[in-house]
């Protein structure tokens, strides 16, 4: 069977990614530009800034892809490119170089939910098995999800406020850790004890994530110790507000697993990363005989290349956009 090469394309938050992947599964070339050391001084992404360095990367990302690949267009058979949830802004920038390459090559245009594109970050890795439970966390998402088989995702839940990376980030800036502090927080975690009496948040019988209630009770712990002349100290609330943390998140997949009679887990997303996270998982996954799988670093984060993994299912089950694909700021994933 001819192979099929996607042309992906990533810019819904602050990296500008362009990847060329074979079959789904083989990562030809990808190119990443990554702007978060200038989101880092303003403490956050700053929309208007990152769609206007989208726009400044896009075709040098491009043209860096298409070199190192030693391809040409012409050498590609679709365009799939990230249209939500995200940025609309930065998610404008992707969609246009798509829609314009698409346009002008006269190639199909493929739509990528960038959560699918999480999921399919594994299939870089190991081709993905069915049925599956992911649990994608990041600095813009929590979601659980259910999948029978290729591209058919059923959301269990997912947060119903702040995502858990974005959690992370407000308690790091709380505790006086720069942007983005979810990484140091986790390194903290490991060197404190659980002294803080913080809430599990959201601990009911549904697949939804709750954290502003955790962030916020961080927020005021300090602050009222801060008005009776104390300090916290910060490791044993990183160790406090990761421990809660960890405990919900892997307290709903276990049931989820039970509940689907699943026994493969996934998890994605730059929350993926934390060692707290893991190490739990991995405990919890061996006594319940649970397949444990997180991609490794570099396909957690955002990239090109898990949005054109998902874009070979995506092209081969027919998905196909027109030129008037427009950006989500959030959309389901179906
Ligand atoms: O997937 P990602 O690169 O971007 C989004 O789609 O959001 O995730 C970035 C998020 C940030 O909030 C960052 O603080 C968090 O992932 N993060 C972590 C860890 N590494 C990255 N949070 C907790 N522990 C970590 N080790
Ligand atoms: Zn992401």
């Amino acid at each position: 069977m001819k192979s099929v090469y996607i042309l992906a394309i990533e810019s819904s938050c602050d990296e500008t990614s362009v990847s060329i992947i074979k079959d789904g599964k083989e990562e030809i070339a990808t190119a990443t530009l990554s702007q978060m050391d200038t989101h880092a001084n303003y403490g956050g992404v700053v929309p208007e800034i990152a769609s206007r360095m989208h726009i400044e990367n896009i075709t040098m990302v491009l043209e860096e892809t298409l070199n190192k690949a030693n391809f040409s267009i012409d050498d590609i058979d679709a365009i799939a490119v990230t249209y939500g949830p995200g940025l609309v802004g930065s998610l404008l920038v992707g969609l246009m170089a798509a829609k314009t390459l698409a346009f002008i090559y006269d190639k199909p245009l493929i739509p990528v939910h960038h959560i699918a594109g999480h999921i399919y970050a594994n299939n870089l890795v190991k081709p993905l098995e069915f049925p599956l439970i992911a649990l994608v966390v990041s600095g813009g998402h929590t979601d659980l999800l259910y999948m029978e088989d290729d591209y058919n995702f059923k959301r269990l839940g997912g947060t119903l406020d702040d995502a858990v990376g974005e959690a992370y980030d407000k308690v790091a800036r709380v505790i006086n850790l720069p942007y983005p502090g979810g990484p140091l927080v986790d390194k903290l975690a490991h060197e404190g004890i659980d002294t803080y009496p913080l809430p599990l948040p959201l601990d009911d019988d549904s697949y939804n994530f709750s954290f502003s209630g955790l962030k916020s009770a961080v927020i005021n712990l300090t602050h009222n110790e801060g008005q009776r002349g104390h300090q916290i100290i910060p490791e044993n609330m990183a160790t406090s507000f990761q421990n809660r943390v960890v405990e919900i998140l892997t307290k709903k997949t276990m049931r989820a697993l039970k509940e689907y009679q699943v026994n493969r887990l996934i998890v994605a997303g730059g929350v993926a990363a934390n060692k707290g996270l893991r190490q739990r998982l991995t405990e919890l996954c061996a006594e319940n005989n649970v397949d444990l799988i997180i991609p490794p670093i570099e396909y957690c984060t955002d990239n090109a290349a898990m949005i054109g993994a998902a874009g070979y299912y995506a092209y081969k089950l027919g998905r196909r956009a027109d030129l008037t694909l427009n950006a989500k700021a959030s959309d389901q994933l179906n």
